[in-house]
């Protein structure tokens, strides 16, 4: 029977995920790196689906999910955010199928910037996107250590946090900063952050000034955006001295190689560079000096 591509339904969206987590432990350990990916809710592929379903496709074999595309779109931004073949159907065509939907998606919405974050070390779907026009711009490293580690050599931050709710959040203010970070608004993402229960918001200050924000989930930094780069440094330095009065053993953070600052601080805390990504993009966008992602999916 032929693979169809077609829109993903939201009983799908764990399956499609298993799939995700499956192709990527799979890639990633044969590449030398371990598992990179674990199963969790796919709360923010839901929310992608209730906002705009014509993000989110399957590819169908006579009922069984054998590839997954998903793409969100920001003001003029569209974002791969997952193209996922299963392992044993990769190199048949089904990745060429769904970028093909996924595209179409782009061009319907009439938006100008394509982007994604893929693994630096996949030189199949590098070679897939470029083919499609989209080219490497800069690494982003996955970077971690351990919190007993970092505590021990964080100085006193020099920028303060305030914690941001989806009540006493500003977001048109917010939207500023991602305007001048990314040159898009991601208001509908705040939102969905602000509403997930596992992930804390703050706003970034130095003396009364808001310079930007950062979010934390399990020890995790990101996404976080300062108005300007000389900030960014301050800024993940004060990030990751409220990480470790977590409980989490690890700490880690996306960290664009466009922010040296950010690289510097990282390195200088003894943060060691896990996985290596790469942003492609049809043409450059934003500042990302500015701006450290969540995940290759959320960016
Ligand atoms: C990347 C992925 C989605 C591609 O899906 P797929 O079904 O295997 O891809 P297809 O068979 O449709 O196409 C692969 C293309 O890459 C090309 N390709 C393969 N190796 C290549 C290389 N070394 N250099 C350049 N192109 C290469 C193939 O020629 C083919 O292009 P063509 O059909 O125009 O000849 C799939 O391999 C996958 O899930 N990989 C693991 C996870 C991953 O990295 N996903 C992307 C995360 S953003």
């Amino acid at each position: 029977m032929a693979i169809v591509c077609r829109p993903a339904r939201m009983d799908e969206l764990q399956r499609a995920d298993d799939i995700v987590v499956a192709s990527i432990n799979e890639f990633t350990e044969k590449r030398g790196f371990g598992k990179m990916a674990s199963s969790r809710p796919p709360n923010f592929q839901a929310f992608s689906l209730t906002d705009d379903p014509d993000g989110l496709w399957v590819a169908d074999d006579g009922g069984e999910i054998v590839g997954f595309a998903w793409s969100w779109i920001c003001d003029e931004l569209w974002f791969l955010a997952q193209l996922f073949v299963a392992p044993d159907r990769q190199s048949g065509g089904i990745g060429n199928q769904l970028i093909s939907k996924t595209f179409a998606h782009a061009e319907m919405r009439g938006a100008s910037i394509k982007a994604l974050i893929t693994f630096a070390f996949n030189n199949v779907s590098q070679g897939l996107y470029i083919r499609h026009g989209l080219f490497p711009r800069f690494p982003i490293y996955m970077v971690s250590a351990t919190r007993d580690h970092l505590a021990s050599t964080l100085a006193e931050p020099q920028l303060r946090l305030e914690s941001l709710t989806a009540k006493t959040a500003g977001f048109d203010q917010l939207a500023l900063i991602d305007r001048s970070a990314l040159g898009v608004s991601r208001e509908k993402h705040h939102r969905y952050l602000l509403g997930d229960s596992t992930t804390s918001g703050f706003t970034i200050h130095a003396a009364s000034e808001c310079v930007g924000y950062v979010y934390i989930s399990d020890g995790h930094i990101g996404p976080l955006a300062v108005r300007r780069p000389d900030l960014v440094g301050a800024a993940l330095a004060a990030a990751l001295s409220f990480a470790v009065q977590s409980d989490f053993p690890t700490i880690s953070a996306f960290v664009p190689g466009a922010s040296e600052p950010a690289l510097r601080v990282a390195t200088d805390h003894g943060m060691h560079l896990t996985f290596p990504m790469l942003l492609m993009s049809n043409r450059q966008f934003g500042n990302w000096a500015s701006y450290l992602p969540r995940n290759p999916g959320f960016m």
